[in-house]
């Protein structure tokens, strides 16, 4: 097994291994990249069928299934992150951790291209522990023990963000309600490494404080958290399988490929609560 960097702070490619295959000390040290690098791609995985994406989200840990979107009609555990050729609206089209609005939140996601446009269609990521280490001590200091509230109703409620797109007809779970509070600024559960736990599509406010008082804070945190410094970027590629950590990372679908559809599947895996 061969690590190489995607960029300086954010992502590792992982050489040399069948996803289908990894078990044992491979799927630990897999892990352990994954947990430290925020995000692991591997290429080549043309053998990593729907079943095979199943049996290694079971081998890793326990699936959380996505309330929202579609799902693939043979497989429930793996949603599809759809955009047809017609559609204007892709999913995740904006910087976002996954599931940061449930109580214990999703520790990440195994997303598999399935169709690809000619170009275009990269994903992004950002790295909360780079991000959290570049802000100034004033501002480190300012964060120190404040908490956050998460929610996804204003995205995925019926009149919500989605909901007003091309898109919206796709998704489900709009009647669902959302909420959750986590730290400002968590601890890997893992590492232990400290890493900004809020983010642009979810978190709402800071608690005891209204939207409108919070936002200068987040926004100041937004901008910093997503510093070049800080980011990656994959190019997909047919047999390509991004592996990521929602509490080290964010991550944002460029919309960049009009008139050509895309298709990917992503099983999402269960996390932990987490703390300061
Ligand atoms: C997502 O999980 O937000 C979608 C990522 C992607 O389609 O690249």
């Amino acid at each position: 097994m061969e690590m190489v960097p995607l960029a300086p702070n954010c992502g590792v490619e992982i050489k040399g291994v069948s996803l289908a295959q990894a078990e044992g000390e491979t799927l630990d040290a897999i892990r352990q990249a994954i947990y430290t690098h925020g995000v692991a791609l591997f290429r080549g995985q043309e053998d990593f069928t729907p079943e095979a994406h199943i049996a290694f989200a079971r081998r890793w840990g326990g699936i959380d299934i996505n309330n929202y979107f579609p799902l693939t009609d043979d497989h429930p555990e793996i949603a599809v992150v759809r955009k047809r050729a017609d559609q204007v609206t892709n999913i995740g089209g904006g910087w976002h951790t996954d599931h940061s609005y449930d109580q214990v939140p999703a520790m990440g996601s195994i997303l598999v291209a399935r169709t690809l446009p000619p170009t275009g269609g990269d994903t992004l990521w950002a790295h909360m522990g780079a991000a959290y280490d570049a802000l100034p001590d004033d501002l480190k200091r300012e964060i120190e023990g404040l908490e956050a509230y998460h929610t996804a109703d204003h995205i995925y409620e019926e009149g919500g963000l989605y909901a007003k797109t091309d898109m919206g007809g796709d998704l489900r779970g709009q009647g669902l309600k959302t909420g959750a509070t986590h730290p400002v600024v968590i601890r890997h559960p893992q590492t232990g490494r400290r890493l900004l736990y809020v983010n642009s599509a979810f978190t709402v406010n800071i608690v005891g404080r209204s939207r409108e008082e919070s936002l200068p804070l987040l926004q100041q945190l937004y901008a910093a958290a997503t510093a070049a410094d800080n980011t990656c970027r994959v190019a997909w590629e047919p047999g390509a399988v991004a592996i990521w950590d929602n509490r080290t990372t964010w991550h944002y679908a460029m919309n960049d490929y009009q008139g050509h559809a895309r298709e990917m599947h992503r099983i999402t895996l269960t996390g932990e609560p987490l703390a300061a």
